[in-house]
């Protein structure tokens, strides 16, 4: 066992003994900390990015349920989508003393001052679904296959269009990407264009904007009023004369911007038929879209899972047992490769929701009316 958690649990130890003589002869008394799985009173600190998207919410409630079930105390913040604000949030938990971290960075890249002071303090720490880059002080990663999520993008677009079953095209195309200071950004992106990039060479998908590379389809902090403005833009500049046929879009928050610079130029109505919009995150909004007809599809992740994957990190580690991984390469944050989890994503759209995500047990029907 590790010295810190050694000393907690002697504490807890002689707080419960003297508990227990002064509650001599009391029946119903509960166990005291120690007793409940191992945990030995240890508290965990969750810092998750932001409340405006629900499916953050989902995981900040996830995870603490899977932790208080081993018998741990949880702290929860969100950092409202400001690197700074989170960083403080996380020095504050460092300084009330947390046994272990979960984090999900809104900068992947600001983090390398407060995680060394983690590790001053001897706290581990799991980078959750975003890696945290060029640090050394990152343990374990628990995320999903990212790659993959964008060639369930971009394979969706692909598919859609006919272009698989030998369609010839060409079809226009628009792209979108996620936050710039997000790890996962560019691994969404690099599985999109590993399936749309050989149909964009033969001119089967075209980009009249010309918009190609990750830098010039970003969207800061996955806003979706700025993916909003920037799809009139490209509408406006590009679309005149023409209509477009697929936009990838990487996130459900963004497809929801996307889709309102769309509707507000006609499409979804009359003869102009709504382009293929993808996503990510299965989140109600989007699913409530894609069962209207508006947005065509969405890249669920069990976030269920990640949770439990998280929460067995920290329990393996605070207990000085090796962590699951099952994937020892793909994570290299700059400082070291992070030894990760990684779970699988499933494309959603209209023609499987009802199984994946309602017989799985994850919305209700009633939910997505
Ligand atoms: C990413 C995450 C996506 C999506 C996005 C915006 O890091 O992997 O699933 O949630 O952030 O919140």
């Amino acid at each position: 066992m590790r010295n810190r958690r050694a000393a907690l649990a002697a504490v807890a130890t002689a707080a419960s003994l003297a508990l227990t003589l002064s509650a001599c002869g009391q029946s119903g008394e509960g166990g005291s900390e120690e007793d409940k799985g191992g945990s030995d009173g240890a508290t965990i600190g969750i810092a998750m990015p932001t409340k405006s998207s629900e499916r953050w919410i989902a995981d900040g409630a996830n995870v603490e349920k899977e932790l208080k079930a081993k018998g741990f105390k949880t702290k929860l913040v969100f950092g409202e989508d400001d690197p700074d604000q989170q960083v403080s949030q996380i020095e504050n938990m460092i300084t009330q003393g947390v046994d272990a971290l979960i984090v999900a960075a809104i900068d992947n890249k600001s983090l390398g001052n407060v995680l060394q002071q983690a590790k001053d303090a001897d706290i581990p720490v799991v980078s959750y679904d975003r890696l945290i880059l060029g640090t050394e002080n990152v343990d374990y990663y628990a995320s999903f296959d990212n790659e993959k999520v964008g060639e369930l993008q971009g394979g969706y677009i692909v598919e859609k269009l006919g272009l698989k079953a030998g369609k010839k095209g060409p079809f226009n195309i628009e792209l979108f990407a996620g936050s710039n200071d997000d790890n996962n950004t560019r691994y969404f992106f690099q599985g999109a264009m590993n399936v749309l990039k050989p149909y964009m060479d033969k001119g089967q998908l075209v980009v009249r904007s010309k918009q190609t590379d990750l830098n010039q389809v970003t969207t800061l902090r996955w806003d979706g009023g700025t993916a909003q403005k920037r799809m009139d833009d490209l509408l406006t500049s590009s679309y005149r004369s023409a209509r477009v046929d697929a936009v990838l879009s990487p996130y459900d928050g963004i497809s929801i911007g996307i889709l309102s610079a769309l509707k507000s130029d006609g499409y979804g109505s009359g003869s102009k038929a709504m382009p293929v919009v993808t996503g990510q995150d299965a989140e109600v909004a989007s699913l409530k879209s894609i069962i209207s007809g508006q947005q065509t599809q969405t890249v669920f992740k069990d976030l269920r899972e990640l949770a439990k994957v998280a929460a067995n990190m920290v329990d393996s580690v605070l207990n000085d047992k090796k962590p699951e991984v099952n994937d020892t390469k793909s994570y290299d944050n700059g400082s070291k490769v992070v030894p990760a989890y990684l779970l699988q994503p499933v494309s959603v759209d209209k023609s499987n929701y009802k199984q994946i995500l309602v017989d799985g047990g994850y919305y209700t029907e009633d939910q997505l009316k």
